[in-house]
C-alpha cells in the first residue's frame, strides 16, 4: 500500500472511484465552472458523429456531448460503480485505458477526456490507442487542469487520495504529437481565471 506524507493512503483509480462513485455527482457543479465549450464550434459540418467518452464517469459531460448528432456513444471507464450511475442511453464499456482497448480500429469521430488523463500513468499508450480508434480527421479533446491534486476523500469509512501522475500541457502535446496527432491547445477560463488548458488533438 502507498501513503503521502500524512499517511493518508493512496489508492488505484478503479478502487477509489468504486468508492466515491454515489458521491461523484456532488462535485459536478463545482467541475462544470472549470470551462465553457462549445464543441460544435470545433467540429466538421456533419450528420451524425460516433463518440467516445474516456474516463466518463456518471456521465457528467453527457449533458454538453449528447447534444452533438450522434449515430453512436460509448461511455467508457474502468469503475463500474461510476458507469452505473451514468445516463442509460449510450453503450456503456468497462475497461482500462492504460491498456488496448476492445474497439475497433478509426471506429469514432470525437473523442474526450476530461479530468482523467491525470490518474493514467502510461500516457504515451493511451494516445497511440486514442490514435488508432479514431478515423481519420477525428478529434480527441483533452480537458487538462492545472493544481489538480490528489485530494483527500472519505467513503465508506476510509479516508484515501486516489493516484494521480503529474504532466504538464506541453509534455501532452510533445506525447500526442508523437503519436501522430496535430495539436492546438486553447486556455480555458474559470471567469477571469486561466485554470487549464483544452488540447485538441486532430488525426
Ligand atoms: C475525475 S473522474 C472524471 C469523470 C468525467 N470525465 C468528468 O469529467 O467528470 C475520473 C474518471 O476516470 C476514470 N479512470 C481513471 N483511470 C482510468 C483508467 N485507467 N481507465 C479507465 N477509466 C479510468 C475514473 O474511474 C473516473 O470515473
Amino acid at each position: 500500500m502507498n501513503y503521502d506524507s500524512k499517511h493518508t493512503e493512496i489508492i488505484a483509480p478503479q478502487e477509489g472511484y468504486d468508492l466515491v462513485a454515489k458521491q461523484y455527482k456532488d462535485y459536478h457543479k463545482h467541475l462544470d465552472t472549470f470551462y465553457h465549450i462549445n464543441f460544435l464550434k470545433f467540429l466538421p459540418r456533419k450528420s451524425e458523429f460516433s463518440i467516445i467518452d474516456l474516463g466518463a464517469g456518471d456521465g457528467r459531460m453527457y449533458k454538453e456531448l449528447s447534444i452533438i448528432p450522434h449515430s453512436t456513444y460509448v461511455a467508457c471507464d474502468i469503475s463500474r460503480e461510476m458507469l452505473l450511475n451514468h445516463p442509460k442511453g449510450p453503450q456503456h464499456l468497462v475497461a482500462n485505458l492504460e491498456e488496448k482497448l476492445p474497439l475497433d480500429d478509426e471506429s469514432f469521430d470525437i473523442a474526450v477526456c476530461f479530468f482523467t488523463l491525470e490518474h493514467i500513468e502510461k500516457s504515451e499508450e493511451f494516445l497511440a490507442e486514442c490514435y488508432r480508434i479514431l478515423k481519420d480527421w477525428g478529434k480527441l479533446f483533452i480537458g487538462h487542469f492545472f493544481q489538480r491534486r490528489e485530494f483527500k476523500r472519505s467513503a465508506k469509512n476510509r479516508n484515501f487520495k486516489i493516484k494521480q501522475y503529474k504532466r504538464e500541457t506541453a509534455d501532452i502535446v510533445e506525447e500526442a504529437t508523437f503519436a501522430g496527432f496535430t495539436t492546438e491547445v486553447l486556455p480555458l477560463y474559470d471567469k477571469a481565471d486561466y485554470n487549464g488548458d483544452l488540447i485538441i488533438c486532430e488525426k
